[in-house]
């Protein structure tokens, strides 16, 4: 092979190998659940990825600039998220964790506190939401509509919604990055919690990361997942 042929492979597969390092989404730690709430609801975090690297100062800078852009976050979400990315994607990242410790178990896995952790911000701890802002799931009937509301936690919603007599028109970000058996765990406890349990059809069966797995590879935009709300 050329010497240019040669450096143009190098160059290839150092560009795989650059882009292979998030396929599994971002580094876990603490905070990183604010950073894809807030994040990906005007862009994806390929200009995250882009700018790895730099320390906590900088990206206070950016986050400065997203602020301006029409970020919303409170003091104290700004911190964690400043303090997550100055730790996972500053220039001294701690290695990734290993494989074990990032996909636990499914036995072990508490939907409710993965709620708290992942959905409460936006839709409420009582899963309330907040009116013409963050739909409610208490006594959300959408929650039954078949595989809906799985689809929306994977692959976000976008488009006009109602709900209980409530009009919203906004978009919710994906939360793919969460394991088959997290994104179950999750829907299976809202389906019970606040009372949707009066709600429950008869014999619905519970979810299982097997069925979350199948749905993954359908890979929908945020507007196709509108279009299976009934
Ligand atoms: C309200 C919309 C919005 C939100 C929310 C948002 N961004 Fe941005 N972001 C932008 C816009 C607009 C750009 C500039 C796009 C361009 O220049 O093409 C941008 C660009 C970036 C860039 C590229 C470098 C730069 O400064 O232009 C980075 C890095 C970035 N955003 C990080 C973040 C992070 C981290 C968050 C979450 C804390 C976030 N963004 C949330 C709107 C947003
Ligand atoms: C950043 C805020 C935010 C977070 C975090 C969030 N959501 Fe949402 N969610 C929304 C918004 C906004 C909508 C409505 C989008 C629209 O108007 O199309 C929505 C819609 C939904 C719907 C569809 C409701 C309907 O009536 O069609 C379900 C189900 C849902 N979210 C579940 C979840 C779960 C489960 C989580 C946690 C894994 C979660 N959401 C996290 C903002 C959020």
């Amino acid at each position: 092979m050329s010497k240019r042929t040669a450096i143009t492979w190098f160059l290839a597969l150092a560009l795989l190998a650059a882009g292979g390092a998030f396929a599994e989404g971002l580094p876990k730690g603490p905070g990183v659940e604010l950073v894809y709430a807030k994040c990906q609801t005007c862009h994806d975090l390929q200009y995250l990825y882009d700018s790895q690297g730099i320390t906590e100062k900088q990206w206070a800078a950016v986050l400065g600039d997203m602020k301006e852009y029409g970020l919303e976050v409170t003091p104290e979400e700004e911190k964690k998220i400043l303090h997550y990315l100055g730790t996972y994607m500053g220039p001294n990242p701690p290695p990734a964790a290993p494989a074990e410790a990032s996909a636990p178990k499914a036995e072990k896995l508490d939907g409710a506190k993965l709620y708290a952790q992942n959905c409460a911000g936006c839709h409420q701890a009582q899963g309330q939401g907040v009116p013409g802002a963050f739909p409610p799931l208490a006594g959300n009937p959408e929650l039954f509509n078949d595989d809906y509301p799985v689809l929306v936690v994977l692959f976000g919603l976008q488009g006009p919604i109602e709900v209980k007599g409530q009009k919203i028109n906004s978009a919710m970000p994906p939360f793919g990055h969460l394991s088959d058996a997290e994104i179950a765990a999750i829907v299976n406890d809202v389906r019970k919690a606040w009372g949707n349990d009066e709600l429950t059809p008869k014999g619905l069966k519970p979810l299982t990361p097997e069925g979350v797995a199948e749905l993954r590879k359908k890979a929908l935009t945020p507007a196709q997942v509108h279009e299976q709300r009934k």
